[in-house]
């Protein structure tokens, strides 16, 4: 009774907040090439969902959709053109929008142990925004000089990751902590769904999932009201859907059914 009613009072305290100050303005990269069909997506979208419920302006981009040259590498942004890209693409208007926003939602599948390189591309372009004078942040380490708005500003990972345990996620938190680090934002926390194609499996049964998707609703509703979200909420996200057995069973069984349906042939498809 005492946590529903601070859970209600959080709740009217960041409504208030989010009037007198504003609309947090969330700009979130899908980074799967399965975009909204994938199991990537299928999170993102809750977890969007939940925000914009809680107030914020949400816009979502579809980084394998998004028509763009990839970093030249030669930094005229740096040297050049003092800030501004040469390329006048959609990725540079993107760039335009991500220094205004409040939150950078970074989706992205685990793919090779890492980030799939449609974000990694887009990510790449972003080094338009920092400056190329290097500073020691907060925690002692240096960086490149970024703006004193950037602290208040937050960074998000949504991911799904194909193995069972979640450890597979390590190295791509890892590389998101230390991107919000560059940029001087703080590192809001990670959505993170292993064995997430059982959850796309699972929904299409109408076997229990729900819980899952409403943690990723409430984290993105909690990231507006509070400006956090809660290791409850997010284990909510992570909890194991079956055991590792049944996982390994039923996918062996799924690449059964396909190599089949193929008439026994596997390889490329
Ligand atoms: C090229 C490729 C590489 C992958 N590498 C990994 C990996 O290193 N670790 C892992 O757990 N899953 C890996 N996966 C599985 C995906 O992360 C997983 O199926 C994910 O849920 C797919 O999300 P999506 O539907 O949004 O594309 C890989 C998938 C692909 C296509």
């Amino acid at each position: 009774m005492f946590l529903q009613r601070t859970g209600h009072l959080v709740i009217l305290v960041g409504v208030a907040i989010c009037a007198i100050i504003g609309a947090m303005k969330i700009v979130a990269i899908d980074g799967s090439p399965h975009g909204d069909r994938g199991n990537t997506g299928m999170l993102l979208e809750r977890y969007l969902a939940g925000a914009a419920e809680a107030g914020a302006e949400v816009e979502r981009v579809s980084a394998y959709k998004l028509k763009m040259e990839p970093c030249c590498v030669r930094m005229p942004c740096w040297y050049k053109t003092f800030g501004v890209c040469i390329y006048k693409d959609e990725c540079s208007a993107l760039m335009d929008r991500m220094a205004q926003a409040d939150a950078w939602v970074l989706a992205s599948p685990v793919h090779v142990g890492g980030m799939t390189h449609g974000l990694t591309r887009v990510l790449e372009r972003s080094i338009m925004l920092l400056s190329p004078y290097f500073e020691v942040g907060a925690d002692g380490r240096s960086r490149h000089v970024t703006s004193p708005d950037a602290t208040n500003r937050k960074m998000v990972l949504v991911s799904t990751c194909g193995f069972y345990e979640d450890d597979a996620f390590a190295p791509l938190v890892a590389q998101t902590e230390d991107l919000s680090h560059s940029h001087g934002m703080q590192f809001a926390g990670a959505l993170l769904r292993p064995h997430g194609l059982a959850l796309r499996f699972m929904k299409a049964q109408g076997l229990g999932v729900e819980e899952v998707l409403q943690a990723a609703y409430d984290a993105g509703n909690e990231l507006v009201l509070t400006g956090s979200m809660s290791d409850e909420t997010l284990q909510k996200v992570r909890q194991p859907l079956m055991s590792q057995e049944d996982f390994i069973a039923m996918m062996n069984s799924a690449f059964d059914r396909r190599l089949a349906c193929s008439g026994g042939q596997s390889g490329p498809c």
